[in-house]
């Protein structure tokens, strides 16, 4: 997925000229996100429509926005003015905007920007073809920003596009929407509405088809994703067992799955980790903060030490197994005291990789809407110092993986180095080798040659 900043987009070598009959999306967000923006495609292929590299040539631009810090928003307007001019240019164009923003701030991003031509929320993707079509015939905005659970129902058939999905070999498989959890300072349970979990038949379904065009490594997404099953209709399964039906699917070599909620980690699931052969020894658990009175007054029900024990239980039962988590600093109010104590959690737990960020206020939430939020260069600050503290542990723990044997699927040649190859071990680490790309698509032992912090460089076994 590009991630290329507005100015970058807009300003190409040379000005290509606009091509009727092509599209081009540009994602912000989370993995749930990239998978929308597949679906998206997908409709837009159906309609007749070809992707395209850059906003000027194309004739449908879409924009999938996230919401979930202040950053990617900016980003969004951001390019969502500049694409005004470039609409002067290019007449033709329909302007889509799509995902967690367009499903809380629809009128705003239409009052900023009346060049808009539609605005779509995250409820229905299956709108999209009807929208295009009809901002093609004409320039009238339209807003779709209906939650499934807001007509008084619960959906779980949400619609989803099979076809066309050729030959991936690693796809992304949403089997729960929404989130009922409400963290403190997160904006996603209202921008994905109320936790629904998909029908098993329709997952596996989906998966087959997957493993039949050549898919061998499947995540599963969900905001809670092991609480899949809440509110399951009859014939579903708990997380633990979809997870042994969804190995038992020929072709699939690989499971992971993110992200777990920590409270809801049952012996059931630790233990089909273990045993299961397809799913990884990796887990993702979210610690948020390393202290109590923040974890509360985020609202995440467990404690460090009931985390500490949950971790501990995986680690006992699953050898070898990996961990990364998400960690927040700079929560309103959050001591220096606190913040320490987040930093001693991560040198106890040791995690193997942590995606850390500074709070971001998000207006409408409990904890944005605090008084005592904690300056920027502050937050920045505790934000420098964790992230060193967790790349100390990450050279650490990745030294003694050296001479070791990992079982490796190349996915890709390197970016970086001609003549080489990588991929992401079963503890998913990413190791890079020298080897040919017909590799690329199967699993094969690497011995570690080389710790770094970003994963190893090997050779092949
Ligand atoms: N449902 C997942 C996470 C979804 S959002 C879970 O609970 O683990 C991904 C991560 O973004 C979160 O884990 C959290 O660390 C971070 N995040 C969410 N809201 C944030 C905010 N307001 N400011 C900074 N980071 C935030
Ligand atoms: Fe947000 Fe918490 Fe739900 Fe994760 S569990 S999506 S952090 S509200
Ligand atoms: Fe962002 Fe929405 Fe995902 S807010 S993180 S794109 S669920």
């Amino acid at each position: 997925m590009t991630t290329l900043s507005p100015r970058e987009l807009l300003a190409p070598k040379g000005r290509p000229e606009p091509k009727p009959g092509t599209y081009y999306i540009q994602t912000w967000g989370c993995q749930m996100n990239e998978e929308d923006s597949e679906q998206m495609a997908l409709y837009l292929q159906d309609l007749g429509f070809t992707p395209v590299n850059s906003v000027w040539e194309a004739q449908i631009v879409l924009l999938n926005t996230c919401s979930v810090r202040k950053k990617p928003e900016d980003k969004a307007f951001s390019l969502m003015g500049e694409l005004r001019s470039l609409k002067r240019y290019n007449p033709e164009m329909v302007l889509g905007v799509c995902g967690c923003m367009a499903q809380t701030r629809a009128n705003e991003i239409r009052h900023r920007n009346p060049h808009v031509d539609f605005v779509l929320g995250t409820g229905d993707l299956a709108l999209l073809p009807g929208l295009v079509t009809e901002s093609l015939q004409t320039r009238r905005f339209r807003k779709r920003t209906e939650l499934p659970e807001r007509k008084g129902k619960v959906v779980t058939d949400i619609p989803r596009r099979h076809l066309g999905r050729t030959g991936k070999l690693k796809a992304f498989v949403p089997i729960q929407y929404g989130c009922d959890k409400f963290c403190t300072y997160c904006i996603v349970p209202k921008t994905r509405g109320r936790e629904r979990s998909r029908p098993t038949a329709e997952i596996l379904e989906e998966v087959r088809k997957l493993a039949d065009q050549g898919t061998q490594e499947i995540t599963l997404l969900g905001q809670t994703v092991n609480s899949y099953g809440k509110n399951l209709l009859e014939g579903n399964v708990p997380f633990a067992q979809l997870l042994w039906q969804i190995s038992e699917i020929p072709g699939i070599e690989r499971i992971r799955y993110t992200s777990p909620y920590p409270r809801d980690f049952s012996q059931e699931l630790v233990e089909t980790i273990r045993d299961c052969p397809a799913v990884m020894e990796n887990v993702h658990l979210p610690l948020q903060s390393g202290d109590d009175e923040v974890l509360r007054e985020m609202r995440r029900v467990y404690t460090v030490e009931s985390f500490i024990e949950i971790a501990t239980r995986i680690r006992e039962t699953v050898p070898g197994v990996t961990f990364s988590t998400d960690i927040i600093v700079g929560f309103p109010g959050e001591t220096e005291a606190q913040f320490e104590s987040t930093c001693q959690a991560v040198r106890d737990i040791r995690f193997d990789a942590a995606f850390t960020f500074a709070y971001s206020t998000r207006p409408g939430t409990p904890a944005g809407d605090r008084e005592d939020q904690i300056p920027r260069e502050e937050k920045l600050r505790r934000l420098a110092h964790l992230i060193e503290v967790q790349n100390d542990i990450t050279r650490d723990i990745n030294v003694a993986y050296v001479d070791q044997e990992l079982e490796v699927l190349f996915d890709s040649a390197s970016p970086k180095w001609p003549g080489t190859i990588q991929g992401y071990s079963r503890e998913f680490k990413l190791v890079q080798v020298q080897g040919s790309e017909d590799r690329i698509g199967r699993i094969a032992k690497v011995k570690v040659t080389e710790s770094h912090l970003w994963g190893f460089s090997g050779t092949l076994v």
